[in-house]
């Protein structure tokens, strides 16, 4: 299936000069939204993943159906103030802007194999910042995840160390 016929491309969104790749056409379709997860599912099958982790809010778009697949769980990372428990955090910086993403101090046991999840890898910034948390509760990042690569942004640069897969790239 060639996927990129699915993504909407926006000038100027959110802010002047970035050019937005849009999924939602993707999900509408059912098609496409069930295959694309399934080849991210096929792509976790042989990593004996534990659970599965997504930065809010389309990380739950793609990191949800994925651990409902596998039959394992699924802990969403979240920004500050949302989760409603002891968390851990951390500051980080993405393409159009800079936050503190959150999670549950109980969401990973250690030693725990982890797949993250996310729909777009930009900078690497989000996924770099996900990593930590992950990595700080113990966690053992098995693999990461993504839709869509933007190359010219060189997120892959901050995953030289970790396995990537992505179905499609910019
Ligand atoms: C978007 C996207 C990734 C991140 C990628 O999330 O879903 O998580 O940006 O950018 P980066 O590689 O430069 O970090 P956003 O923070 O816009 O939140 P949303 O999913 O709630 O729209
Ligand atoms: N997240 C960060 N950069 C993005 C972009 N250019 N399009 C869609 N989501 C993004």
């Amino acid at each position: 299936m060639d996927y990129k016929n699915y993504i909407e491309i926006v000038q100027n969104y959110p802010k002047e000069g970035i050019v937005f790749k849009d999924i939602t056409p993707l999900m509408n379709d059912g098609d496409a939204y069930k295959a694309a997860i399934n080849d991210i599912v096929k792509y976790a099958m042989d990593k004996e993943v534990d659970i599965v982790v997504g930065p809010e809010a389309r990380g739950f778009i793609i990191g949800c159906p994925v651990s409902y697949a596998l039959g394992i769980g699924f802990a969403p990372v979240r920004k500050e103030g949302k989760l409603p428990r002891e968390v851990i955090k951390v500051d980080y910086g993405l393409e159009y802007g800079k936050d503190i993403l959150t999670i549950h101090k109980d969401a990973i046991k250690p030693g725990q194999r982890v797949l993250i999840t996310d729909d777009l890898l930009a900078t690497g910034g989000t996924i770099e910042a996900t990593i930590k948390l992950v990595e700080e509760l113990g966690g053992i990042v098995a693999g990461c995840a993504f839709i869509i690569e933007l190359s010219y942004l060189k997120g892959m640069d901050k995953l030289k160390d970790y396995d990537v897969f992505t179905l499609m790239s910019y």
